[in-house]
């Protein structure tokens, strides 16, 4: 166990170091499955959940994997009972001020995307606090997308796009990609190469809709908590076999 655990601490050999994806994106799904398998409330799941993120986001620094980001909370997870929505935002919010420390010495820069002003305010300032005082981190970007939702991501980058065009400040041909994009959340961050959505389930779910264009996608039956380093492996490994046309031949 212990000798396993060190080796993944570097990257496996049979991985090719200049065929890493950039970016990897996940959508952690199956939190509540994994808990009800054991019998648990749902809550449990979630935070188990928090230790396999960790984990990753370490595993990316270990490996080389410059950019992160993971589907934390979805503008449908408000329908969930209230008691389970509670308890997902305090959680966020305490880990949030335990972890900021580590992330300093890790070096890693936190960025939350989504609408975050309609999370409530002691979360919006930890994370406008741990937003802040990793800025000038260069190691792992850390993106985490709460309360988020792709469809309105993209409708409030047309409301902004709108209000420059009636004031004058914009003409409708300058409307491209590259400025469309610059009104996203993401905007700054590359494009996810590779999304890995566990639990089995095949959809994208209101994720990062306009970003995923050509991102590589990886599902696997594993439920998000039991996700490890080695189910990381196996799904670097089938990217590396992925031939990434781009709409070419
Ligand atoms: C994903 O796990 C975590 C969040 C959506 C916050 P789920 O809570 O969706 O777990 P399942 O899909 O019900 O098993
Ligand atoms: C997607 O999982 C959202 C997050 C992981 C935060 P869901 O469990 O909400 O997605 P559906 O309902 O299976 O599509
Ligand atoms: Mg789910």
């Amino acid at each position: 166990m212990t000798v396993q655990l060190k080796v993944l601490q570097e990257l496996p050999s049979d991985l090719d170091r200049n065929c890493l994806p950039f970016h990897v994106a996940v959508i952690m799904d199956g939190n509540g499955r994994w808990a009800k398998h054991r019998g648990l409330p749902r809550i449990m799941g979630h935070q188990r959940g928090v230790d396999t993120l960790k984990d990753l986001l370490r595993c990316c620094r270990d490996w080389g994997i410059p950019a992160l980001t993971a589907y934390a909370f979805s503008t449908e997870n408000w329908g969930r009972p209230l008691e389970e929505v509670e308890f997902l935002m305090t959680l966020f919010e305490r880990v949030l001020r335990r972890e900021l420390k580590e992330m300093m010495t890790e070096n890693v820069k936190i960025r939350f995307v989504g609408n975050l002003s309609a999370l409530p305010v002691s979360l919006q300032e930890e994370i406008e606090r741990s937003m802040d005082e990793t800025k000038n981190n260069t190691g792992t970007q850390f993106t985490v997308a709460t309360n988020y939702g792709g469809r309105q991501e993209i409708i409030q980058a047309c409301r902004e796009i709108a209000t420059l065009v009636q004031q004058g400040k914009i003409n409708p041909e300058d409307i491209n990609e590259s400025l469309f994009e610059h009104h996203l959340y993401t905007s700054g961050i590359p494009h996810p190469d590779l999304l890995i959505r566990t639990s089995g389930e095949m959809r994208l779910s209101n994720f990062l809709l306009w970003q995923m264009a050509y991102a590589e996608i990886y599902v696997t039956h594993t439920l998000w908590p039991d996700f490890d380093r080695k189910h990381f492996h196996l799904a670097l490994q089938a990217y590396q076999k992925r031939d990434r046309r781009f709409g070419k031949i």
